[in-house]
C-alpha cells in the first residue's frame, strides 16, 4: 500500500486535514485505533474560534455547524455572587460558534465517507518506521493481517496517548508540563441551558461553569477533587452543589433533569517541542494539551492543521520545503500563546488547594480589575474569541 499522507488518528486533526488534502487531490490514509462509535462518544468542549469555523467552511462541512450552531457575541462571569459579562464583539468585533466537538467530529467523518478517501478503523499495533529518512512508512495490523504503508510524510494527529510522540527519540524532544491540582466534574442533560451564554464561576466552594450544546441540551462543570469518583455524584448531588455556586438569578433559573453523561476530567497544561521531526510532524493534542477553561484544545488542534495543510499544499504543488521547515515554529508561537490564556484563565477561576491568603486576596484583586477595565476585558475577548492564524 502506498499514500502520499498517513494521517495516524481519525480524531478532529485527523479527520480535518485528511479532507482538506483530500479536496487537492492529495493522497491521504488515516489510520484509528477505535471504532467509528468509540471516536464519537468522547465528550469534549463546544467553542468554535472563526478561525476554526473558517477552516471547517473551507472543509465543506459546515453547513450542519451554520444551522444548528449557537453564536455567542459574550460571556458571564460570577465571582462574589455577582454577575459580569464581558461583550466579545464590543471588544474584537468577533463572536465565537458553541458546537460540540463530537458534532464537529460526526461531520467530518460523514465527509470523509462521502469522499471515499481511505480511512481505516480498529487499526492494531500502529508503528511509525524511518520517519528520518525521505521514505517513512506505517505498519498496522487489520483483522489479522499485517499491513505496511509506504509514504511521503506522516502526520501524527493521535492525541496525547497515541504513538507518535511517543516513536521520537527522548533526546530529540523537550516536553513542557504542569498538573493541576484539582480535575473536573462534566454532565451533560437534555435540559434548558441556565443563560444564552457560558457562565464561568468563581466561588469559595470551587469553580463552576454553565455551558451548552444547544437550547434544549446543557453542559455544566463542578472543579472537583482530582480523585472524585464520579459514582459519589447522583444528579441530585451534583444539581444542589451547582445552585449554591450560582448567583441567585442563576440558582432560580436553573433547570435539572436526568443526566446523560457523567465524567470527571483532570487538568492538564503540556507543550511537546519540537513539532516535526523529519517527516513526522505532530499536530493537535499529540503535541500540546490545554486545561478546558477556554475551550481551546479543538481550536488549536484547527490551527495546527491550517499551518500543516498549507506546508504541504506548497510542497506538493509549489515544491516548496519552506512551510515544513516552518511549520513547527509557526504553529508553537500560537500554541504558546493560547497555553497562557488557558492557564491564566484556570489560575483566575479555580481555588487551588495550597492557596495561601494572600494569594486569594491576589485573585480576588484580578477579577475586580478585569470587571473594572475595559482593556483588561478586552485582553480577555481577544484571546477567547481566539488569536490570529
Ligand atoms: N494509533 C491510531 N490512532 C490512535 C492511536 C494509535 N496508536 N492512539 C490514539 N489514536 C487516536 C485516538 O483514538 C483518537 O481518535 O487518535 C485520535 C486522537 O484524537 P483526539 O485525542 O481527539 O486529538 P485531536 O484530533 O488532536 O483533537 C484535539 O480534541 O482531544 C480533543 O481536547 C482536544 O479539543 C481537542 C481536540
Ligand atoms: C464545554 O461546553 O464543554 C466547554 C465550554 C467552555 C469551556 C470549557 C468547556 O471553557
Amino acid at each position: 500500500m502506498r499514500a502520499q499522507v498517513v494521517i495516524v488518528g481519525a480524531g478532529p486533526s485527523g479527520l480535518l486535514l485528511g479532507q482538506l488534502l483530500h479536496q487537492q487531490g492529495i493522497d491521504t490514509l488515516i489510520v484509528e485505533r477505535r471504532s467509528p462509535d468509540y471516536v464519537l462518544s468522547r465528550i469534549r468542549a463546544g467553542v468554535l474560534e472563526q478561525g476554526a469555523q473558517s477552516m471547517l467552511e473551507e472543509a465543506g462541512v459546515a453547513a450542519r455547524m451554520h444551522a444548528e450552531g449557537l453564536v455567542h457575541t459574550g460571556t458571564e462571569l460570577i465571582f462574589n455572587g455577582k454577575r459580569h459579562r464581558v461583550d466579545f464583539k464590543e471588544h474584537t468585533g468577533k463572536t465565537v460558534m458553541v458546537y460540540g466537538q463530537t458534532e464537529v467530529t460526526k461531520d467530518l467523518m460523514d465527509a470523509r465517507t462521502a469522499s471515499g478517501a481511505k480511512i481505516i478503523y480498529e487499526a492494531e499495533d500502529v508503528t511509525l518506521h524511518d520517519f528520518g529518512s525521505e521514505k517513512p512508512r506505517v505498519s498496522f495490523r487489520k483483522d489479522g493481517m499485517t499491513h505496511d504503508v509506504a509514504c511521503d510524510f506522516i502526520a501524527g494527529c493521535d492525541g496525547y496517548h497515541g504513538v507518535s510522540r511517543e516513536s521520537v527519540p527522548t533526546d530529540a524532544i523537550k516536553t513542557f508540563e504542569r498538573v493541576y491540582p484539582f480535575g473536573w466534574l462534566g454532565i451533560l442533560s437534555d435540559t434548558r441551558p441556565v443563560s444564552d451564554e457560558l457562565i464561568y464561576v468563581n466561588d469559595p466552594k470551587g469553580f463552576a461553569l454553565c455551558s451548552m450544546r444547544s437550547m434544549t441540551r446543557s453542559r455544566y462543570y463542578l472543579q472537583c477533587r482530582i480523585d472524585e469518583k464520579v459514582e459519589d455524584w447522583s444528579d441530585e448531588r451534583f444539581w444542589n452543589e451547582l445552585r449554591t455556586r450560582l448567583d441567585p438569578e442563576g440558582a432560580e433559573r436553573l433547570e435539572t433533569g436526568p443526566s446523560i453523561e457523567k465524567s470527571v476530567a483532570p487538568l492538564r497544561s503540556f507543550v511537546a517541542e519540537p513539532m516535526r521531526f523529519g517527516r513526522l510532524f505532530l499536530v493537535g493534542d499529540s503535541a500540546h494539551i490545554v486545561p478546558p477553561t477556554g475551550a481551546k484544545g479543538l481550536n488549536l488542534a484547527a490551527s495546527d492543521v491550517r499551518y500543516l495543510f498549507d506546508a504541504l499544499v506548497d510542497f506538493y504543488k509549489d515544491h516548496s520545503n519552506a512551510g515544513i521547515d516552518g511549520y513547527s515554529a509557526r504553529a508553537l508561537a500560537r500554541i504558546w500563546k493560547a497555553e497562557r490564556f488557558s492557564w491564566w484563565m484556570t489560575g483566575l477561576l479555580h481555588r487551588f488547594p495550597e492557596s495561601s491568603p494572600f494569594e486569594q486576596r491576589m485573585q480576588g484583586a484580578e477579577l475586580d480589575y478585569l470587571f473594572s477595565s475595559r482593556a483588561a476585558q478586552a485582553a480577555l475577548a481577544e484571546n477567547y474569541v481566539g488569536l490570529p492564524y
